[in-house]
């Protein structure tokens, strides 16, 4: 039997807006694995999700390795960063991009999704935002902070407490984190580095209490840049990518595929004993104390 084989199981990617970012790089692999894929769609961008997706302007990335293209069983509105309607401000839910949606909170979407498809397998948290990611920490709001922690951080908190309880014994999830979470990296400020640090320390908390209450797995992948529509939006993601292929031990642009195959193998019967784990996939730039580039090296032979 393949062991990677996911046929007759259910994964909920959180977090595809578009064909570019790892959630969609994820959700594929896990498909051509035979997984069936739900799909949660940050509310304001679900219309233009789902109008490129019938469009057919994700068609191109869509292809599986045996020719089909990739189905999702259905795209529900997520905004991750409300539990309940209750929690929704006045001004969220009347914003033009709000106002046509409804059943988005997590506890809604998990409610919809266990009345359609019963009980499910997988999550996978890909998604994060900070609204003052562009400011550095020393200037960052409180609010700018708070909004940061509850959209990167607590989403996938609340994530694993509602869908906990409707996934299968064996279930695994995993959330993206990223390097900032431990080492100082000027650029991604507005308390994303923190949330990242929350990410995975939550991590480790909820794959004791997740194990023991219902028998899933909690990993995160950290991984190195992608060129991702919320990477380019933090605005140094080319510098980044730049950086990693000049120091990193792997000298080459990283590719979302890389991540994908992680999160199948870290989903899979193959992983099975791991769990509250924190798994680098970045061409081993973590693992560098110096950047070998530097012009203040004398003797640069890199
Ligand atoms: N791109 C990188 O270089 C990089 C590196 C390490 C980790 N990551 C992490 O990978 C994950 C996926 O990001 P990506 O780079 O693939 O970009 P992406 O733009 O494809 O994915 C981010 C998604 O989050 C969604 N989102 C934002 N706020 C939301 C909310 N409140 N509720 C629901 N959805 C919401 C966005 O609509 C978007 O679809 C994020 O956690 C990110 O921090 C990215």
């Amino acid at each position: 039997m393949n062991k990677l084989s996911l046929k007759g199981k259910k994964a909920f990617v959180a977090g595809i807006g578009d064909d570019q970012g790892f959630g969609w790089a994820i959700a594929k692999e896990l498909a051509d694995a035979g997984c069936e894929i739900i799909v949660g769609t940050w509310t304001p961008i679900l219309k233009i999700f789902t109008t490129s997706l019938s469009n057919g302007k994700f068609d191109a990335s869509r292809k599986l390795s045996d020719g089909s293209l990739l189905e999702f069983a259905k795209v529900y509105a997520l905004d991750a960063s409300f539990d309940t309607p209750e929690d929704v401000p006045e001004d969220i839910k009347e914003n033009k991009r709000y106002k046509s949606a409804s059943g988005y909170t997590v506890t809604e979407v998990a409610q919809q999704i266990e009345k359609d498809f019963g009980k499910i397998d997988y999550v996978i948290h890909s998604l994060a935002n900070g609204p003052e990611v562009k400011k550095p920490l020393l200037e960052t709001s409180r609010s700018g902070y708070l909004a940061a922690i509850s959209s990167s951080s607590y989403s996938f908190v609340s994530l694993v407490q509602h869908f906990g309880p409707l996934m299968n014994q064996g279930g695994a999830t995993i959330n993206l984190t990223y390097m900032a979470s431990e080492k100082a990296i000027p650029g991604y400020g507005g308390g994303m580095s923190s949330a990242k640090a929350a990410l995975e320390s939550d991590t480790r908390t909820l794959a004791f209490e997740a194990g023991r209450k219902w028998g899933i797995r909690i990993n995160a992948i950290s991984a190195g840049p992608l060129g991702s529509r919320a990477a380019k939006a933090i605005g140094f993601i080319d510098d980044m990518i730049n950086y990693s292929h000049a120091n990193a031990p792997i000298q080459k642009d990283l590719k979302a595929s890389e991540i994908a195959n992680t999160a199948l193998f870290l989903v899979s019967p193959m992983a099975s004993a791991i769990t509250g784990s924190t798994i680098y996939v970045d061409n081993g730039m973590h693992a560098m104390g110096l950047a070998v580039d530097s012009a203040a090296l004398s003797s640069n032979e890199a």
